[in-house]
């Protein structure tokens, strides 16, 4: 029986060693282990070994059946490997028929402009937070005191989905909620303010022109404190927005209604051509419109776990919202807003990849 399988085992090897494909690899394999292969013969004459060695000899067979197994397998691998690696050569790598002289390709602008303010607010201590695109209805209106049937949704008109109140975020300001429940704890145990910005794209049924599309991207920001005031907001801004434009920039406040701040704002900046005498880019105004802000009303508070009924101003905090879309369209020029989605490389790829 012994040399029976030690003659198998060098059939086997010598059949291994010829083999370049895995059709072949299969078919070595069913020879030896399939219900009629060699490895069930061996089983089925271990039944007329004599009884004291039966023992020995089954051990025998299983060792033999693991070492095909094991270099079966290994085998296997190696022609998967080779398979891919001839696939790969073979394979053209990019389709070189796309209109853009770089072939290493470059960041969209809107990508371009979220980096560079996620630096500024990282340098600031701000946590930055990713969140979903598919929101509920309590998410994106109701955390943020925005309760059914109030006429601020008729701004806000978006796309619903067929399933569990679940609607495309409006606005950035959905993920309000979720950020005061994540950070909460940490400003209530550790005293550790709460400060995060949040990017992310927002939609809207929008009739669409040079100036409104239906997906457009917005940056979120808040922070919450004991003692937050509108002097802290007034500072902030002004100090992050003259980050932004890499130069001294004079901020006004303006009352503004947003149903999730009280008092809410609009703040505008002194237009950076003309220095507020005013040109064609401000309108002749010379301020430009740039960030909606305030502090955060109570019940957004109290909705996010911050405040109890007992002490509504324990905490208090500001918040804004950037339009990164109207951002990029200002930095870079950018006439009409649906370039930026339309999907036109010569157009897309013309900013500088850094
Ligand atoms: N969510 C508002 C919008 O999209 C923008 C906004 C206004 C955000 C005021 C804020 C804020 O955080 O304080 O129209």
């Amino acid at each position: 029986m012994k040399e029976r399988i030690e003659k198998l085992g060098a059939q086997f090897n010598e059949a291994l060693s010829g083999i370049t494909d895995t059709e072949a690899l299969e078919n070595l394999r069913l020879q030896f282990m399939s219900k009629k292969g060699y490895i069930s013969e061996l089983m089925k004459e271990l039944g007329k070994v004599p009884n004291e060695q039966k023992k020995e000899v089954g051990q025998t067979i299983n060792t033999f059946k693991q070492e095909i197994t094991e270099l079966f397998e290994k085998k296997k691998d190696e022609l998967i490997r080779l398979q891919e690696e001839i696939l790969i050569q073979g394979a053209e790598s990019y389709d070189e028929s796309l209109p853009t002289e770089d072939p290493t390709g470059s960041y969209h602008p809107i990508t371009l402009v979220q980096r560079e303010l996620e630096d500024i607010f990282e340098s600031m201590g701000f946590d930055i937070e990713d969140y979903t695109e598919v929101v509920t209805d309590f998410e994106c209106f109701e955390a943020v005191n925005i309760p059914p049937f109030h006429p601020a949704r008729d701004m806000q008109d978006t796309y619903y989905l067929s399933t569990a109140n679940q609607l495309l975020k409006s606005h950035t300001s959905a993920a309000q909620n979720a950020i005061l429940r994540k950070y909460g704890d940490a400003l209530k145990k550790d005293g550790r303010p709460i400060r995060a910005v949040f990017p992310g794209r927002c939609f809207r049924n929008e009739a669409v022109d040079a100036s409104h599309d239906n997906t457009f991207f917005q940056m979120e920001g808040m922070m919450v404190d004991k003692d937050i005031s509108i002097s802290n907001l007034i500072y902030f801004m002004k100090t992050m927005l003259s980050e932004v434009f890499g130069r001294e920039v004079t901020v006004r406040l303006r009352p503004g209604f947003f149903p999730f701040v009280e008092p809410g704002f609009e703040l505008d900046i002194k237009c950076l051509n003309c220095g507020g005498t005013g040109c064609p880019s401000c309108g002749n105004s010379g301020w430009l419109e740039l960030c909606p802000c305030g502090m955060i009303h109570p019940n957004v508070l109290k909705l996010g776990g911050i405040n109890t009924d007992e002490d509504p101003f324990e905490y208090t905090g500001f918040a804004f919202g950037l339009g990164l879309t109207r951002l990029a369209m200002m930095k870079y020029g950018v006439k009409d807003i649906r370039t930026f989605n339309d999907g036109d490389l010569s157009a897309l790829s013309q900013f500088t990849s850094r």
